[in-house]
């Protein structure tokens, strides 16, 4: 038996200590100095892999048998029924050009159960988490997702995500959604567009190819905030998933209808 309760309390020091690392990189600029495009949309920055380590080391050292996948580092396979998901940060574009959207994001699997998601937002002061069963919260104080129950009154959020053909993706979210919502908005972080869904910002979040990383405890904290996740065709959503809709419920179906 896994004692969720100090898993959480670490997962939630573990992002407080990494944002700390991350906000003097953002105030300090250094990582831009050293940034790398790795394609026209996307960019690597010396925080992406030091970060990263800093947070494999961390979690190893206090649970040396646990799993981790981590978006720069990949698989440390333990074998065993714990497995942590790490964006050391998300929205390394949205860095480079001083936007504050930017986060960690940390989720721990227990047994194939998504169980603790933590989204830490180093700049904006603002950390969600989520345990299952537990409820969500933002920087301590309850959240939930939105009461809204007409897609013309609907903010979607939504990104293309490691998309070869960005254009045709972002195409397919314009044509079927754009005319039927308030606005589409595109925020350059995706566990970030999660977490706007879970506190009622936004109240939609849709993409089409996106990695685990990105969403894993964006998910969580949406389902804790009482929304809903699924596949575009209505499945559960498991790592290997790269299509999601993320949403306050009301509009669930609704939006899906529509792909
Ligand atoms: C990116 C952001 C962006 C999404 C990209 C991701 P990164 O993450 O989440 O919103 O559209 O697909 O790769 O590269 O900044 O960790
Ligand atoms: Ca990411
Ligand atoms: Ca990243």
């Amino acid at each position: 038996m896994h004692n969720i309760k100090e898993i959480a309390q670490f997962t939630q020091q573990l992002a407080t200590e990494a944002g700390e690392l991350l906000l003097k990189a953002y105030q300090e600029q250094s990582g831009a100095n050293n940034a790398k495009r790795t394609s026209p949309k996307e960019m690597k920055l010396v925080e992406d892999a030091t970060i990263d380590e800093w947070l494999v080391q961390k979690i190893l050292e206090t649970y040396p048998t646990h799993s981790i996948l981590a978006e720069e580092s990949g698989e440390h396979k333990k074998g065993t029924d714990v497995l942590w998901i790490i964006d050391p940060i998300d929205g390394s574009v949205n860095f480079s050009v001083q936007n504050p959207f930017v986060a960690i994001s940390l989720a721990v699997v227990i047994n194939g159960e998504l169980t603790i998601g933590v989204i830490e937002a180093p700049v904006l002061q603002e950390q969600f988490i989520a345990v299952k069963g537990k409820g969500a919260k933002l920087n301590k104080k309850e959240i939930h997702v939105s009461q809204t129950k007409k897609l013309s009154d609907a903010y979607l959020v939504s990104c293309e995500g490691g998309a070869k053909d960005r254009t045709a993706v972002l195409e397919r979210i314009i044509v079927n959604y754009f005319d039927q919502v308030k606005d589409v908005r595109k925020l350059g972080s995706a566990a970030l567009e999660c977490a706007w869904v879970a506190s009622g910002r936004a109240d939609a979040y849709v993409t089409i190819e996106i990695d685990p990383w990105d969403v894993a405890a964006g998910i969580l904290i949406v389902q804790e905030a009482g929304g809903k996740v699924t596949t575009f065709d209505n499945e559960a959503w498991e790592p290997k998933r790269a299509d999601i809709i993320c949403s306050n419920g009301l509009l669930h179906d609704e939006l899906m209808s529509l792909l």
